[in-house]
């Protein structure tokens, strides 16, 4: 069961470079089942409903999101309408949509538990994903032994922390939110994959995804900025997983970046 992990899709030249890029992927990895982080597709910041459907029509099986989900308010609704998009699940009781899901993956017939989690360090006060995370995974696996967790994180301590904590729980332990693919892949003892960032998808002329002007603007001034998303080279940063279906362990975990 080979699971494709794309990073943070960062407005119209990342929506591009995704579709661009994903065919040549497929013909070369034959993934089974396509995950994507979708917090940032709309403009660099959110998502909205139009843009989710195009992102799903051009070969993303799930959607999971981080703490720019909330930046566009059509997105509000669609969240309880659209079980394949996923928001962080340790939001407090009474937000929006799902934080996990049980999927089918489509040529194989086999199920695939997805669960999106948010740290707490430099970010919003949230439920602790160490105990959300756990709970969670613990139903999940009652379901299926194959679970992917999108940990929507700062802070290399806390990802890798919870790494850690999940291994032998999660098939995958995947890092996004800071836009910047880390190179320490592997697969922990218990059998879970890990990758401390996945990267993003997007304009690489740039910082983080954002046009440099605009962020260097915000860094030399300290003063409210517009930011729009980087053109530049755009390219794609990805993480596949391959995983036991009967076990759930990853068997390999490989980074992918490819430029347009
Ligand atoms: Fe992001
Ligand atoms: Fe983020």
């Amino acid at each position: 069961m080979k699971i494709l992990f794309i990073g943070d899709v960062i407005g119209h030249p990342g929506r591009r470079a995704f579709s661009d890029l994903l065919p040549a992927i497929r013909s070369e990895h034959a993934p089974d089942f396509v995950i994507l982080n979708a917090e940032n597709a709309a403009g660099g910041f959110g998502l909205t409903p139009e843009i989710a459907q195009e992102l799903f029509a051009a070969g993303a099986d799930v959607l999971t999101s981080g703490n720019h989900i909330w930046d566009k308010k059509q997105i509000l609704d669609y969240l309880d309408l659209e079980p394949r998009l996923l928001r962080p699940a340790n939001y407090p009781a009474g937000v929006p949509g799902r934080g996990w899901g049980v999927f089918t993956a489509g040529t194989t017939e086999m199920k695939i538990g997805v669960l999106n989690l948010e740290g707490r360090v430099y970010m919003h006060h949230l439920e602790n994903p160490f105990v959300a995370g756990q709970e969670i995974l613990k139903r999940l696996r009652q379901e299926t032994p194959l679970c992917f967790v999108d940990f929507h994180a700062e802070v290399t301590s806390e990802k890798r922390a919870l790494g850690w904590y999940l291994d032998g729980l999660a098939t995958a332990v995947i890092g996004s939110h800071t836009h910047v693919q880390t190179a320490d892949e592997e697969i922990l003892p218990r059998g879970t994959a890990y990758l401390t960032d996945v990267g993003m998808t997007g304009g690489r002329d740039s910082v983080i995804g954002i046009e440099k002007e605009d962020a260097l603007h915000r860094f030399l001034y300290s003063m409210p900025s517009r930011f729009s998303p980087a053109t530049g080279r755009p390219w794609l940063n990805a993480v596949l997983v391959n995983a036991d279906p009967a076990s759930g362990r990853a068997l390999s975990v490989q980074r992918l970046q490819r430029a347009v």
